[in-house]
């Protein structure tokens, strides 16, 4: 499973390359605005930082809007991936953006059927929000199986991006349906690697070894 980091924060992007985990990032306007830089700077700083699929979201409401918005988007980078809203303008925009070659994100993927959708439209990736839904209580990762079992019976190139993740369980869940991708905050990213397990045994070796003889 494909591992992204869900964030603008370039602090943070730099300690998860340092794990040598990342293999993309995405962002979103509320994750650009939190930085309260210039756009563009931060994309082109983070397409510095990472050698992968960066996913810079455009805010027009027309499919021709958004193919303008993203000219400066894609000049930043060929790993600029634009990420479009599941909407009946977005997904016009996906086609056209597919036609030139350009990889798209639908985001804001809350059914089966826009991701089923979004992906005969030519979308190189679906974004299923799960902890939004999980917010309304509704189990946001049945969306994630639920595409995933549609995925099953086609042969969509479209990559499953599971976004909106709050927890490490739901990067359990998504590895164990095989999506194809995980988005995360950072600070899940860190929590995937502790175990109180891990550090007591840590904890002991150390204690241990300071009685063997040098
Ligand atoms: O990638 C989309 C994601 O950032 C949304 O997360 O936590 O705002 O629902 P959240």
């Amino acid at each position: 499973m494909q591992i992204f980091l869900d964030t603008a924060n370039l602090q943070e992007i730099k300690e998860a390359v340092a794990l040598g985990l990342i293999d993309g990032v995405t962002t979103n306007p509320s994750l650009i605005a939190r930085e309260g830089r210039r756009f563009l700077e931060v994309l082109a700083e983070i397409c510095a930082l990472v050698d992968g699929p960066i996913s810079a979201e455009v805010v027009a409401t027309t499919a021709v809007g958004m193919l303008e918005e993203s000219k400066p988007l894609t000049a930043v980078s060929p790993n600029v991936v634009i990420k479009v809203p599941m909407t009946a303008e977005g997904l016009k925009a996906v086609r056209l953006f597919s036609e030139q070659g350009v990889k798209t994100n639908v985001t804001l993927i809350f059914s089966a059927l826009q991701a089923m959708l979004a992906a005969k439209a030519g979308a190189a990736y679906v974004s299923p929000f799960i902890g939004r839904l999980d917010d309304i209580s509704q189990v946001g990762m049945e969306l994630v199986e639920d595409i995933l079992d549609i995925w099953d019976h086609y042969d969509f190139s479209t990559e499953v991006l599971v976004a909106s993740v709050r927890n490490p369980v739901h990067v359990l869940d998504a590895a164990r349906l095989g999506a194809h991708v995980v988005t995360l905050p950072h600070a899940v990213l860190l929590q995937l690697l502790k175990h109180p397990l891990t550090e007591l045994g840590i904890e002991k070796f150390l204690k241990d070894w300071n009685r063997v003889p040098v």
